[in-house]
């Protein structure tokens, strides 16, 4: 038998001691004025109203022929909803507001070096410019159904870029710009694209940072790889100008805003797509090194996240609402560019770090345009606060109606200071708890209608029936003060409609573990597990408790502990490494490495910076692990399985466990002195 490994210390255990936190409520004045107050929509999606029930999140939505089947179960796990229906998202998102809402702000991009000027981007303007991109797009020969690769920073010509291929019907797949150009290249190869989309440079902690040098690394990558990138499309931060050391290559590289000159003024009609066509591609990181692609529907995920944002997020048009996730990850698709977008919203596009040049700069931004939705993630929320304590209590004008956490845990101490301090007890807070392969929120409070509870994201929403399982597949009732597996146990419109290329993973990852019978065309039988441990309370609460795999979540970003490990294994020196995850204060979690090095080798520093370094160009520096110990061997099973949750209890500064089945129990206590050596220089 395969001894099943977790990376994780028993969450269970942890789960049993915490206390239940008291509620908060939201204001009369927020009740007074939010879009959503309606707690009959539970009754109404009730599970004997399922499907059909999501009607009511598709109508907001704007169809050039409805469906004739809300849910297609035809093919469990691939579910298809509103087939026969058609629509395009770009429409939804543009077009169908300029009659009302032609000159209203749809992006403000501010700029990271506080002396430039913030730009406006209007509604119609959107519509000029991303017709513009989509005709330079055709003019390339792209086609519905094609990929393109965008790898890009936060400008607002990344949803632009992602809006044209919309309206095309062409399948984006958007890289964080934060990776390397090697991550970009496993995404190009596996998604299949032949055209990348990048830009020369950006801004990040006050340095203008070279860009397209990733381009060229992760062409070259992609060739390697068997995959020929014919075209690489380059905005310019400041068009006209150049600022990256890499050459143009002739023939490959052209500058987007050449090609727009031919383009000037076309319009490209809207694709009528079929609802189950696919919109996007956004990759995660799995439990084998291979990111999955994770494959999006046109409408199924735009009545998702328009139905979520309005009642979830209470955009109005009249709201000025800033994200300040990545666009590069699904936060960002779903609740930067689909879901505010088709409501007419008007967003704050940041193009750089929170606390540069200081931990002021949210308050000043959200003081001089007047943001008063706030939506960010626990790491962000940590560092601003322990940057100042005191956060925009200075900012007399800083008033936020509605703020939300995503991502990660959040403590409830970091909760209750983000509620006085930054919401000044005057805001709303939802902690939405969901997934890249979720599409949108599945767990969060309502803000009009539930009370708040720090440290946990709340009940499930109308719709989705959230339950929680243990090993076995028992249900943990609510209020047994025991975790275990979160699931959910239907299907939902905006849920993943598998992995890109790969069904068999997909049903392996997800599905496997609490599927009754894999012939069963009933939906009943197959509920999706989530990767998640989460401890349900009496009152229906989730308290979401972090991964059960082996993803690590580093600052919100979702890492593989296979993809570190491997990018460690290209270190010449490196005979086997292990990765595990460590507790920080500020990121949650950040990554550990314990490597053993092939015979004859001494460990040095000059090796472990070569790990870092490795870790760094392969996949991120987000990626960098906070320790790297070099170690004579990795503690092993007798069947020599590396028993990673002795090195993440090491590495957590808390007792490994009995250790005297492993095939080589003496190596733990050396490994241990070494941490722990460590641990004190640390302090
Ligand atoms: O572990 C959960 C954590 O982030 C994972 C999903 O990461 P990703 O696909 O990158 O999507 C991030 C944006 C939703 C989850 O499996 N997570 C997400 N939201 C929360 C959370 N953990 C606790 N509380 C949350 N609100």
């Amino acid at each position: 038998m395969v001894e099943k490994e977790r990376t994780e210390v028993s969450e269970a255990e942890v789960a049993v001691h915490w206390g239940e936190e008291e509620y908060y409520y939201p204001p009369m004045e927020f009740i007074a004025q939010a879009n959503f107050t309606d707690p009959t929509i539970f009754d109404r999606f009730s599970e004997e109203h399922f499907p059909e029930c999501f009607k009511e999140f598709a109508d907001m939505l704007d169809w050039y022929q409805y469906w004739h089947t809300t849910l297609d179960t035809s093919n469990p796990p691939f579910w298809k909803w509103f087939v026969g229906g058609k629509l395009n998202a770009c429409y939804n998102c543009v077009d169908r507001h300029l009659e009302a809402n032609r000159n209203k702000a749809a992006f403000i991009f501010v700029p990271e070096p506080e002396d430039e000027d913030h730009s406006v981007i209007t509604y119609q303007e959107l519509y000029v410019r991303v017709n513009e991109m989509a005709a330079v797009l055709q003019s390339l020969g792209l086609k519905t159904g094609d990929r393109v690769t965008i790898h890009m920073p936060m400008v607002v010509e990344l949803p632009i870029t992602m809006l044209a291929c919309a309206r095309l019907g062409i399948i984006h797949s958007v890289v964080f710009a934060g990776f390397s150009g090697q991550a970009c290249a496993d995404r190009i190869e596996d998604s299949g694209s032949h055209i990348l989309v990048t830009i020369d440079a950006y801004y990040r902690s006050g340095k203008l940072l070279d860009h397209k040098v990733k381009a060229d690394q992760a062409v070259q990558a992609a060739k390697e790889m068997g995959q020929e990138v014919e075209k690489v499309l380059v905005w310019r931060r400041y068009p006209g100008e150049y600022h990256s050391e890499a050459p143009m290559v002739e023939g490959r590289d052209v500058f987007v805003d050449d090609l727009l000159k031919a383009h000037r003024g076309a319009r490209v009609e809207p694709v009528h797509m079929p609802a189950e066509a696919p919109l996007f591609l956004m990759y995660t990181s799995g439990t084998t090194g291979r990111p999955k692609g994770q494959q999006h529907s046109t409408g199924g995920y735009m009545a998702y996240v328009t139905w979520t944002s309005w009642a979830v997020q209470d955009i109005h048009p009249e709201d000025v609402y800033w994200c300040m996730a990545d666009i590069g990850w699904i936060t960002g698709h779903s609740y930067i560019v689909y879901g505010p977008l088709s409501l007419a919203a008007t967003s704050v596009i940041y193009e750089g770090v929170p606390t540069y040049p200081d931990a002021g700069r949210p308050w000043r931004i959200s003081e001089q345009l007047g943001v008063n939705i706030f939506h960010t993630s626990p790491t962000a929320i940590r560092m601003l606060r322990k940057a100042d304590p005191d956060g925009p209590k200075n900012y007399p004008n800083v008033q936020f109606k509605h703020m939300t956490t995503v991502g990660e845990p959040i403590e409830p101490e970091v909760w209750r200071w983000y509620y006085h301090t930054v919401g000044k007890d005057k805001a709303v807070i939802v902690d939405t708890w969901w997934q890249t392969e979720t599409g949108g929120f599945l767990c969060t409070t309502i803000p009009a209608i539930h009370a708040m509870k720090p440290g946990s994201a709340g009940p499930a929403l109308p719709g989705i029936y959230a339950t929680v399982l243990d090993d076995e597949g028992n249900e943990i009732p609510p209020g047994a003060g025991r975790a275990g597996n979160i699931v959910i146990r239907n299907p939902w419109p905006g849920i993943t409609q598998g992995i890109w290329g790969n069904p068999e993973r997909f049903i392996q990852t997800y599905y496997a573990k609490y599927n009754r019978d894999p012939n069963s065309k009933d939906w009943r039988d197959w509920p999706y597990f989530a990767g998640d441990a989460a401890v349900q309370a009496a009152d229906g609460y989730f308290r979401i408790l972090g991964r059960v795999d082996d993803v690590i979540n580093v600052a919100g970003h979702r890492l593989g502990t296979k993809e570190i490990e491997s990018a460690v294994l290209t270190v010449e020196e490196v005979a086997e490494a292990a990765v595990v995850p460590r507790a920080d204060e500020l990121k949650g979690t950040v990554p550990e490495v314990y490597a053993s090095l092939k015979p004859g080798i001494e460990p040095s520093p000059e090796i472990e910076q070569k790990i870092v370094k490795a870790v760094e160009t392969i996949i991120s520096k987000i990626a960098r692990p906070k320790n790297v110990y070099l170690v004579p061997d990795l503690p092993k099973t007798r069947s020599g399985k590396i028993m990673r949750r002795v090195l993440a209890a090491i590495s957590n500064g808390k007792d490994p466990g009995d250790v005297t089945t492993l095939a080589n129990p003496e190596i733990v206590k050396q490994i241990h002195e070494m941490v722990k050596a460590r641990h004190q220089a640390e302090k």
